[in-house]
C-alpha cells in the first residue's frame, strides 16, 4: 500500500507538520549503568532482586544505545522520522539524586540531541522514565515529599543545559505506572506493596510534574499518562461501578489533576484514607499550565465487581499485588479481542474514545500520542522479520489518530513504541515491541517489514507537507 489514493482510503493521510515519532526511554536502552559518573537507579537494584526480573534479566547492558546512539540516529533517519521520544536518566545527571550535576551525563544527551538535529528529527525529553535515583529512593522515594522537589531541581538542570537543543520538554512518564506498579503491586522498582504509599507517591509524581513546569519555564512542556478505555464486563451495578473506579484511578486521577488542578472527589473517596499529604497550593501547582498532552495508549480494559471475577491474560510477569489502590476486588476480563504477546487487547476504537473524550471533558490542550505499538513473538527469517501483526496494529491506530482529527480533537503527533526492541520491565528482554529489531547477543539491529511500512507511510505524508492542510 503506497499509493497516495490508497493512503487517503486507509485513513493514513495526516494534516502538514504531524510528527512522525518513535518513542525510547533510558534504562530500557542505554546500559552502561557505570560509565561516566553514572549513579544506581532503583531499576539497578531491582534487576538484581531475585524473582522480580522473568529469566534474570537486567539492563547494564541493554541494548547498548549508549555508544551507540550514532548507528540509531541513523536508522530513525532511514525511517524519515520527524520526531524522536527519549528520557534522560536522572542518575547519570545527578549521580544520589541531588546536588552537583554530572557534566559527563549532560554530554551524552548534548550529543545525541546533536546528532538528531543534523538529522532533522526533532527531540521529544521525557525527563523522567521510572529511573529514580537509588539514593532517593533509600530516603522514602515517591512517597516521600521531598522527591518532589529533588525532582524540579533536577528538572531545571537538564533545562537549562538542554534548551538549546531541546524544543519540547515533559516531565513524568505514565505517573500511574510510577506509583502503582512500583508501590502497590510491586510489579516494577522498587517493588514496594504499600497501598497508602502508593496514593502518596502518585500525588508526589503529580506535584513532582508541576514543579518541574514552573521551575523549567521551558518554551514547550508536557505532561505524559497512560489512559486506557474502559468498559464494564455487563450493565451490573457492580460492574457499572467497577468501571467508574478503575476509570477514576487509572484515568481521571491524572487528567483532572494536570488539566484542572483537582483529584475527582469519587476517586478520593473510594481511597478511604487521610489525604493530609495533599498541601494546600500543591492541586495548584499540579494543574500549572502545560503546552501539550502526551498520551500513551495501548488497549481497553474490561472489568467486572462482581465477586468471584477472573483475571484475564494480561496479569503481571511475576508474583505481584492489586495495583488498584482501594478497589483491589475489580477483576480484569476478556473482552473478547484479539491480544498481542503481552495478552493487551487491540482495540484501536479505545484510541478514538479516550482522544474525544480528552478533548469534550477538559480544557482544550494538544495532544500527541507519545507511545503506541505492540509486542509479537518475532520470528527472524532470513534476514528480515515479517511482522503483519504489528504493522497492522499500528496502521489501525493510526487510522484511529487520522479519525479522531476529523472529529476535531487537536492531535499533532505519533510515537511507535518503540523505535527498537529492548528491556521490557518485568518481562526482560522476552517481549519485542520494536520496529527494529535487536539481536541481543550481537546487537546487532535490523529494519523489520513494520519498520519499512511506516517509513514509507511517513514518507508519503511528509512529501505532501507544504501544501497539506
Ligand atoms: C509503557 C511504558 C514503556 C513500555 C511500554 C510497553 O507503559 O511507558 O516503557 O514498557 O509500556
Amino acid at each position: 500500500m503506497t499509493t497516495q489514493e490508497e493512503q487517503t482510503r486507509a485513513g493514513l493521510r495526516f494534516p502538514a507538520g504531524f510528527a512522525w515519532g518513535a518513542a525510547t526511554s533510558a534504562y530500557q536502552i542505554e546500559g552502561a549503568v557505570a560509565e561516566d559518573g553514572r549513579g544506581a537507579s532503583i531499576w539497578d537494584t531491582f534487576t538484581r532482586t531475585p524473582g522480580r526480573i522473568l529469566g534474570g534479566h537486567h539492563a547494564d547492558v541493554a541494548i547498548d544505545h549508549y555508544h551507540r546512539y550514532r548507528e540509531d540516529v541513523a536508522l530513525m533517519a532511514r525511517l524519515g522520522l520527524s520526531a524522536y521520544r527519549f528520557s534522560v536518566s536522572w542518575p547519570r545527571i545527578q549521580p544520589g539524586g541531588s546536588g552537583p550535576v554530572n557534566s559527563k551525563g549532560l554530554d551524552f544527551y548534548k550529543r545525541l540531541t546533536d546528532e538528531l538535529r543534523r538529522h532533522d528529527i526533532d527531540p521529544w525529553l521525557t525527563l523522567y522514565h521510572w529511573d529514580l535515583p537509588q539514593e532517593l529512593e533509600d530516603a522514602g522515594g515517591w512517597p516521600n515529599r521531598d522527591t518532589a522537589y529533588r525532582f524540579a531541581e533536577y528538572a531545571a538542570a537538564v533545562h537549562e543545559a538542554l534548551k538549546d537543543h531541546v524544543h519540547t520538554f515533559s516531565t513524568v512518564n505514565e505517573p500511574w505506572c510510577a506509583a502503582f506498579l512500583g508501590y502497590a503491586s510491586g510489579e516494577h522498582a522498587p517493588g514496594r506493596r504499600e497501598p497508602e504509599n502508593a496514593i502518596r507517591g502518585a500525588h508526589h509524581l503529580n506535584l513532582a510534574h508541576g514543579l518541574a513546569v514552573q521551575a523549567m519555564n521551558a518554551r514547550r512542556v508536557g505532561g505524559c499518562v497512560n489512559l486506557y478505555a474502559i468498559t464494564p464486563a455487563t450493565g451490573s451495578e457492580r460492574d457499572l461501578d467497577a468501571a467508574r473506579r478503575i476509570d477514576g484511578l487509572q484515568n481521571r486521577f491524572f487528567l483532572d489533576a494536570l488539566l484542572m488542578g483537582r483529584y475527582p472527589e469519587d476517586v478520593l473517596a473510594d481511597l478511604s484514607m487521610e489525604l493530609d499529604f495533599i498541601e494546600p497550593g500543591d492541586m495548584r501547582t499540579i494543574g500549572a499550565p502545560i503546552d501539550v498532552l502526551l498520551v500513551n495508549y495501548y488497549s481497553r480494559f474490561t472489568v467486572s465487581g462482581e465477586p468471584g471475577g477472573r483475571a484475564s491474560a494480561a496479569a503481571a510477569p511475576t508474583d505481584s499485588a492489586s495495583p488498584w489502590v482501594g478497589s483491589e476486588h475489580v477483576s480484569f476480563v476478556s473482552g473478547g479481542r484479539p491480544v498481542t504477546a503481552m495478552g493487551w487487547e487491540i482495540d484501536e476504537g479505545g484510541l478514538v474514545e479516550i482522544l474525544t473524550r480528552v478533548a469534550r471533558e477538559y480544557p482544550p490542550i494538544p495532544m500527541v500520542i507519545s507511545e503506541n505499538g505492540a509486542a509479537f513473538d518475532d520470528v527472524l527469517v532470513d534476514g528480515r522479520v515479517h511482522d503483519p501483526k504489528r504493522q497492522a496494529y499500528v496502521r489501525a491506530h493510526l487510522a484511529a489518530c487520522r479519525q479522531a482529527i476529523d472529529l476535531g480533537v487537536p492531535l499533532e503527533g505519533y510515537f511507535a513504541w518503540s523505535l527498537m526492541d529492548n528491556f521490557e520491565w518485568a518481562w526482560g528482554y522476552g517481549k519485542r515491541f520494536g520496529l527494529v529489531r535487536v539481536d541481543f547477543e550481537t546487537q546487532e539491529r535490523l529494519l523489520k517489514d513494520s519498520a519499512l511500512w511506516y517509513a514509507e507511510i511517513i514518507r508519503q505524508n511528509r512529501r505532501h507537507e507544504p501544501t497539506d492542510s
